[in-house]
């Protein structure tokens, strides 16, 4: 319990009262620490402001690599389409059994699904000559285009049924639909030529 003291406030520490140099010293201390609380915040404005400055300094060129990075990921995936369609043209010929077909199928689907995401503007073979061979009339005509996404995916879905159903000549005649309306048609207008190629 507190013992009170004449004098004191009750409720004071029975403590002697530090000496006023102590006092002092803590008041100093404290003010320090404002000052540094100070220094810190401006500190951390000056910090955002030059990572503020930098970030919108680099945007301009990420911005560009984002288009050639994108371009690298588009025939990865262009790729894929065509090694699914290899695969269940094996099965069509009779080198290859249903079930990996329908694996194909499955992934090829699936594998179509990300096509409507891979076109960023800024990935056109105009921009990046001999490294895309995307046209930049895609962008042009976005609702033609966008039929063809859709011819894609309705194609792949219909390619992923006629392998389950086992019949060969189903098979065959969905892998040409396919073919001829999406792949083919979406190529004939908007695929031009890169390096290698
Ligand atoms: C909606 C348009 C569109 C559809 C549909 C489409 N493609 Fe493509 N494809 C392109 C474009 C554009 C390119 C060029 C990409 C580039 O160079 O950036 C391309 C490139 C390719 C490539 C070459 C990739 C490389 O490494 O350069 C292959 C292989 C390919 N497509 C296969 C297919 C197959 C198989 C289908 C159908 C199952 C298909 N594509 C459907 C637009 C399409």
């Amino acid at each position: 319990m507190m013992r009170s003291v004449a004098g004191e406030k009750a409720g004071d520490d029975w403590w002697p009262r530090p000496a006023c140099g102590r006092i002092d010293l803590h008041h100093e201390v404290e003010g320090n620490l404002a000052l540094k609380i100070g220094v810190c915040l401006t500190r951390s404005i000056v910090c955002l402001i030059l990572i503020g400055l930098i970030v919108s300094g680099w945007s301009e060129p990420c911005a560009a690599e984002d288009g050639l990075a994108a371009t690298k990921h588009r025939q990865t995936v262009m790729d894929r389409l065509g090694d699914d369609m290899k695969a269940i043209k094996r099965y069509v010929t009779g080198q290859a059994d249903q079930a990996a077909a329908l694996s194909a199928a499955q992934d090829l689907d699936e594998t179509a699904s990300l096509v409507p995401s891979l076109f960023p503007k800024g990935s056109d073979s105009a921009k990046w000559p001999g490294k895309s061979a995307a046209k930049p009339e895609i962008w042009d005509n976005p609702d033609d285009f966008q039929q063809l996404l859709q011819a894609l995916s309705a194609g792949t879905a219909d390619l992923r049924k006629s392998v389950g159903t086992g019949e060969a000549t189903n098979v065959q005649s969905s892998m040409r639909a396919l073919a001829k309306n999406a792949c083919g048609a979406c190529h004939e207008n908007y695929r031009g030529r890169r390096d290698g190629e």
